[in-house]
């Protein structure tokens, strides 16, 4: 039997793949089992910030293999704790939660928001805002947080204490916001929902409220965050620094790993016991992250925007619309499906996100590599019926 065969006998059938078996592959460049290769505009969705297998990261995180891939979190270990010094450091947070997802990492935000408010207020202050559109996650506390329709169907019953209000509406904000209400969480750039940033005055507005009645503002950064946007963190273009921020994805690089970051109202929420993971904060997953944001200097952030400039030029000057900030890019067409297909056989691997085509490239891709995507990418668009 083929890959395809076994993956499509012994798999449990809940992704609609594309036909191509993924073999290996270098920077930005994948190739597939026919030795087909591909500029890759996906990144893994969002996860091969750096590209694919960058020697630094590798040697280390090989490294690490050999030396302890796994001490349990009952015990210090000098990766995790590397890893969390040099976030804090870089972002001003005072503490680093691990885990080993996006979802795990909203989970936890979603339990120390709530013990947050638990501790102050008591037991009725528990109900999270999160805007229409938004995604979260797929476990069900983060799946009854992603508020889109089709998402919340079958797995009843889903969670208490969700909200959701309209993305960019203040006035609908303030009528929806009760007494109940202990945390806002947002996406600042909506990613599965369509690549749709959020309007900066929008964030500011929410954000002051919730300073104002002690209502925390959790940002889901976990496909936004690690110089995807063009900063660090996405809060960066935003005049709003989080009180709990989540992310993943890029922090990774290719392996599994989540974080939570906590400001000062957070910094003591979760105490012993009340929050944990067997295999969060892997050290070969921290040791490698360690690697990533050693990287994401102010020259890797400036190759991003330029980037991404170059992208939304050459797309606009073709009439076709562009959404999204840095290289999180979403593109306006007519069939997504008919658009990523032909992308494949011409050698361009691109995502989509609701009906958009969504741009994820790696972070450093070379400028080469962007230019031969980018005219494929062009042609393909301007060739729908
Ligand atoms: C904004 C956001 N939050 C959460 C998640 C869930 O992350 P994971 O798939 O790592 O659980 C995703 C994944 O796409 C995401 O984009």
């Amino acid at each position: 039997m083929t890959i395809k065969e076994i993956s499509n006998k012994y798999l449990v059938p809940n992704y609609a793949r594309q036909d191509v078996v993924l073999v290996k592959g270098k920077g930005s460049l994948l190739y597939d089992e026919d030795g087909n290769e591909y500029i890759d505009f996906g990144a893994g969705i969002a996860v091969n910030g750096l590209g694919i297998s960058p020697d630094e990261w590798a040697e280390e995180v090989i490294n690490q293999i050999k030396t302890l891939p796994h001490a349990s979190n009952l015990y210090y270990s000098e990766p995790q704790a590397l890893l969390a010094e040099k976030l804090c450091n870089m972002t001003g947070y005072k503490r680093a939660f691990f885990c080993n997802s996006g979802a795990e990492a909203n989970e936890c935000a979603i339990k120390c928001a709530r013990k947050y408010s638990y501790d102050k207020y008591g037991k009725d202050r528990s109900t999270i805002i999160t805007f229409v559109n938004s995604f979260h996650g797929r476990t069900i506390a983060t799946l009854t947080a992603t508020a889109q329709d089709g998402m919340h169907d079958y797995f009843f019953p889903f969670l208490e204490g969700f909200k959701y209000l309209p993305a960019g509406d203040f006035d609908k904000f303030c009528e929806g916001v009760d007494d109940s209400v202990c945390a806002v969480m947002t996406e600042f750039v909506q990613g599965e929902g369509g690549v749709i940033a959020q309007d900066k005055e929008f964030i500011k507005k929410v954000y002051d409220y919730c300073k104002k009645h002690d209502i925390l503002f959790v940002a889901d950064e976990v496909q936004t965050g690690n110089g995807r946007t063009g900063k660090l963190y996405a809060y960066e273009h935003y005049e709003a620094k989080p009180d709990i921020l989540t992310t993943a994805k890029g922090l990774g690089n290719g392996l599994p790993i989540g974080a939570v970051l906590v400001g000062d109202l957070c910094e003591y929420t979760l105490s012993a016991g009340t929050h944990g993971s067997t295999f969060g904060g892997n050290l070969v997953a921290c040791s490698g992250a360690i690697k990533v944001l050693e990287k994401i200097d102010g020259e890797l952030l400036k190759g991003v925007c330029e980037r991404s400039e170059y992208i939304k030029k050459e797309l606009s000057c073709a009439g076709i619309e562009v959404s999204g900030l840095g290289l999180m890019l979403g593109i306006t067409c007519k069939d997504k499906s008919y658009v990523i297909k032909e992308c494949q056989k011409r050698g361009l691997i691109v995502l989509s996100a609701k009906n958009k085509i969504r741009l994820l490239p790696a972070l450093n891709i070379d400028m080469k590599l962007l230019e031969k995507g980018m005219k494929i990418l062009k042609e393909v668009l301007l060739s729908e019926e």
